[in-house]
């Protein structure tokens, strides 16, 4: 079984939004796939049409994998399941800070999960706390939206300073280009710049895409809806790149 996440501490970055065309393309390919929606915003359920079922029950998810499975949720694709976020996900930074192990906890309860799924995909809040390193810590791989701008590469620089000094593998991190608009000079000297400072950038990247954005509309993934359009060939693409990548790990 393999962890991923889709990891960002800037807000609006495509992390949400790569998370579920991610997971649906896996299903899609044959492997059980179980998401993690991570963030109280709860994008992600929304996305996938599904809701939590107990009112709060943030202490018992780093209990025992079999609360989590209680909490599995069939999606509308064959192979793919969601454990959904509730709102008391917030609390999940104080809460981690009073357990013990707080590092490993999520490792170790997901890894409870690996007779039912072959893949479990992280979608991250926007933040860089202890909940972060839980999944820093459980992730083989940490896929980084960033969006081609002078502030999304200060951040991304932030993260791999933030690595360096907390002794977390840099291996883990592979960025890959979000929204992208091929028309501002700005986003094809970033890309350049960036992509020579860290080699580890995916080739494949998302556009800026009206398709992306119409996710919300129809509550589902880009390739339900826009099947021909370049945006999903994107998330093809970019699942393509990320199969080995995810293998090696
Ligand atoms: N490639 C894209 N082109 C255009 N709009 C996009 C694209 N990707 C995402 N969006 C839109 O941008 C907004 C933020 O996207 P998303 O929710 O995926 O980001 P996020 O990083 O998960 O945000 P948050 O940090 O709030 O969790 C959403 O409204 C989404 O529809
Ligand atoms: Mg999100």
């Amino acid at each position: 079984m393999k962890v991923i996440a889709c990891y960002s501490m800037k807000g609006g970055v495509g992390k949400t939004a790569t998370a579920v065309n991610i997971a649906y393309w896996a299903a899609k390919s044959g492997i059980k796939t179980l998401l993690i929606d991570l963030d109280a915003q709860g994008a992600s359920s929304f996305y996938f049409r599904v809701k939590a079922k107990n009112k709060s029950w943030d202490k018992r998810f780093f209990d025992a994998y079999k609360h989590l499975l209680d909490q599995v949720r069939a999606s509308d694709y064959e192979n793919l399941d969601v454990i959904p976020a509730h709102l008391s996900f917030r609390n999940f930074d104080t809460l981690l800070s009073t357990l013990s192990k707080r590092k490993t906890r999520l490792k170790k309860i997901l890894r409870g999960l690996s007779n039912e799924y072959k893949l479990i995909i992280l979608d991250c809040p926007p933040t860089i706390s202890a909940l972060s390193e839980s999944v820093f810590t459980a992730s083989n791989t940490i896929f980084v939206p960033v969006i081609p701008t002078t502030l999304s590469e200060r951040t991304y620089d932030q993260l791999n300073n933030f690595f360096d000094q907390h002794d977390y593998s840099k291996k883990k991190l592979v960025p890959f280009f979000s929204m992208v608009q091929g028309q501002k000079n700005l986003h094809h000297r970033t890309m350049d710049t960036m992509r020579s400072r860290y080699k580890s950038f995916m080739k494949a990247f998302i556009p800026f895409s009206i398709d992306v954005e119409n996710m919300g509309e129809y509550r589902a993934p880009v390739d339900v809806y826009a099947r021909s359009r370049p945006a999903n060939r994107a998330y093809v693409d970019l699942w393509k790149e990320m199969v080995p990548l995810i293998r090696k790990r």
